[in-house]
């Protein structure tokens, strides 16, 4: 076990035994430690305890201060207020403790992983089939991507699951056409990039919904294969195929520029629980969770209402037979519970479809699929707005075609680079700049809370001054240069030198990452590593500002301030990957 106690633990712990030595009937209290700018920690829990023993507080916090030891971790502590408590940690601990995390010979940092970790089954990135995807797939690859690399790096056992819209009715008309009209997507897969994919599909889906408009019986004949398609029709099901394939063409030629890894084994669309939906139906209306209204199989909730007041049912089988998003949901919590045995259930979704899925959880637990050791949760996010601040739209009032967006970030980026560049070949400036633009794209997601929306704005997003992501790639290339002309060995700690206020902020702030990455997944929250990734970059800066490191005092010195440089750019390296954005080297 390479992990390290944290000085926020370690204080904690001192504090926490020192507590129950002069108030023994508190034992387990909690000291309540904050980082605090007076000093670096302050304790405010002695008040309330004191207040519950009925003794006075600053004479409480005066015997906890006699009994807590010092001089390893903690330098200093004193009382203040009415019974506060300021802890300065000594300018050795900050340093070993930072020599510990960069020691990690798992390359980990030291940061633990969660006591208890389970099963949880993410379900992301799930654009659908013969449509382009939009700024909404956006969100959910990118969020969800991201709490799957916070959640694997806790140690849970993540099962990714892309619920792809793959069946449904428009499938009828878009096979009836194709089959009418064999040739058109009469190709092998490998010769078709992204782009022709996706127009190949639009082209299809513009023709097909002009016969369905105008000719009648084609319309008819596009019906009935419908039924066809859900009844496992085997000529039906291969040009069914033939969509998904150039839609999934397609979909990786996206993922594959937003610089993510999507399995093709882990895309288990509406499609993969056709089987399972007649069970699910059975299962509901015997055990009488779902009852027929007017032909349909539906669920009733008493506080889900329309606005004229009637209650809003879900909809799990319609009236002609056919199923639909519901029974869908329905199906794969039962194949997520009982076959791949999530203790937690997470959709990255966006928040427009939050009543379906509090319906749908709650149907899971009516049918008892859903038990009290499984969670559910949907991590929904907000809409993504234009500069106006409406909801992100062309000029001509139609969506916003997400390859058009990240096209237009990597060239903007692209120019960033270009102009900064001192030393880069252009192939590195096109790398670069795609590493950037795409980071600038995800940061800008990932920086405000999922929730909330949050404006596209791209001359924002590149902005190299600012809460953005090329803000913290440029910090971490400065960092490397600066090691380049060190040597580029990595350089030792030396605990036994003091350190200046900008070099102690820095380290205590670096040792702060184990627990904001545990936060951060534990919450579903990159937003908070993003946070810490910025303050962790500003305080760099003023570091360096202050500091400097190959002219320092002594050699000693300026291997202690190379040791803190590599250790601050190693979890400015780490953490972006959680949030999957790379640091290139240069920049
Ligand atoms: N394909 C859907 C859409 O584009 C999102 C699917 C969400 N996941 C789910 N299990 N319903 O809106």
């Amino acid at each position: 076990m390479a992990s390290v106690t944290s000085l926020t633990s370690a204080v904690h712990q001192r504090l926490a035994n020192a507590l129950s030595a002069a108030l023994p009937e508190s034992a387990d209290a909690d000291p309540l430690l904050r980082r605090s700018d007076r000093a670096d920690f302050q304790a405010n829990g002695i008040l309330a305890l004191a207040k519950k023993a009925k003794t006075n507080p600053r004479e409480l916090a005066a015997q906890v201060v006699a009994r807590v030891t010092t001089g390893d971790v903690i330098g200093d502590i004193e009382v203040s207020g009415p019974g506060f408590l300021n802890i300065t940690v000594t300018d050795r601990a900050i340093t070993e403790n930072l020599a510990a995390r960069a020691a990690d010979a798992d390359g980990r940092l030291g940061v633990p992983y969660a006591e208890h970790p389970g099963t949880t089954v993410i379900d992301y990135a799930q654009p659908n089939v013969a449509k382009e995807m939009h700024v909404g797939h956006l969100r959910s690859a990118v969020i969800g991507d991201s709490v799957v690399q916070l959640l694997e790096f806790t140690g849970e056992n993540v099962v990714r699951r892309h619920h792809i819209g793959d069946w449904g009715t428009q499938f009828g008309m878009l096979i009836q056409y194709l089959d009418e009209h064999p040739h058109e997507l009469d190709h092998k897969a490998s010769e078709v990039t992204g782009e022709e994919a996706m127009s190949n599909l639009d082209r299809l889906y513009k023709a097909a919904r002009r016969l369905f408009d105008s000719d009648e019986e084609f319309k008819t004949r596009a019906r009935r294969r419908v039924v066809d398609l859900q009844a496992g029709e085997p000529h039906t099901l291969a040009m069914w195929q033939k969509f998904v394939d150039e839609s999934k063409i397609y979909f990786f030629s996206v993922f594959e520029k937003l610089d993510m890894e999507i399995r093709d084994a882990d895309i288990v669309g509406e499609s993969g629980y056709n089987d399972m939906l007649a069970e699910t139906c059975r299962l509901l209306e015997e055990s009488g969770v779902a009852v027929r209204s007017e032909g349909a199989l539906c669920v009733f909730f008493d506080d889900i209402k329309g606005p004229d007041g009637n209650p809003v049912p879900l909809i799990v089988q319609k009236s002609d037979g056919g199923y639909g998003y519901a029974a869908t949901d329905l199906s794969a919590i039962r194949d997520r519970v009982f076959n791949l045995k999530a203790n937690t259930l997470l959709y990255v979704v966006d928040a427009r479809q939050s009543l379906h899925f509090k319906m749908v959880f709650e149907t899971a637990r009516r049918a008892g699929w859903l038990g009290e050791d499984v969670t559910a949760y949907q991590l929904a996010f907000g809409t993504v707005l234009g500069k106006d601040g409406k909801p992100f739209k062309t000029r001509e009032g139609e969506t916003v075609r997400l390859v058009d967006l990240l096209d237009e970030a990597i060239e903007r980026a692209s120019a960033v680079v270009r102009e900064k560049a001192q030393d880069l070949s252009e192939a590195e400036i096109a790398e670069r700049g795609a590493q950037v633009g795409i980071g600038a794209v995800k940061y800008a997601d990932l920086s405000t809370s999922a929730n909330r929306d949050y404006k596209f704005d791209l001359d924002q997003m590149v902005s190299l001054n600012g809460d953005t992501s090329v803000y913290l790639q440029y910090a971490y290339a400065r960092i490397q240069s600066i090691l380049r002309k060190a040597g580029g060995t990595r350089p030792a700690a030396h605990p036994e030198l003091g350190l200046t206020e900008a070099e102690r902020a820095l380290g205590l702030h670096v040792d702060a990452f184990a627990e904001t990455v545990a936060e951060a997944a534990k919450e579903y929250a990159p937003h908070k590593l993003a946070a810490y990734l910025y303050h962790l970059a500003s305080l760099y800066t003023s570091f360096y500002d202050k500091c400097p490191v190959l002219k320092a005092e002594t050699p000693q010195q300026t291997e202690n301030r190379l040791f803190l440089c590599d250790v601050t750019a190693r979890t400015l390296h780490q953490g972006m990957a959680l949030l999957g954005i790379r640091t290139p080297e240069r920049l």
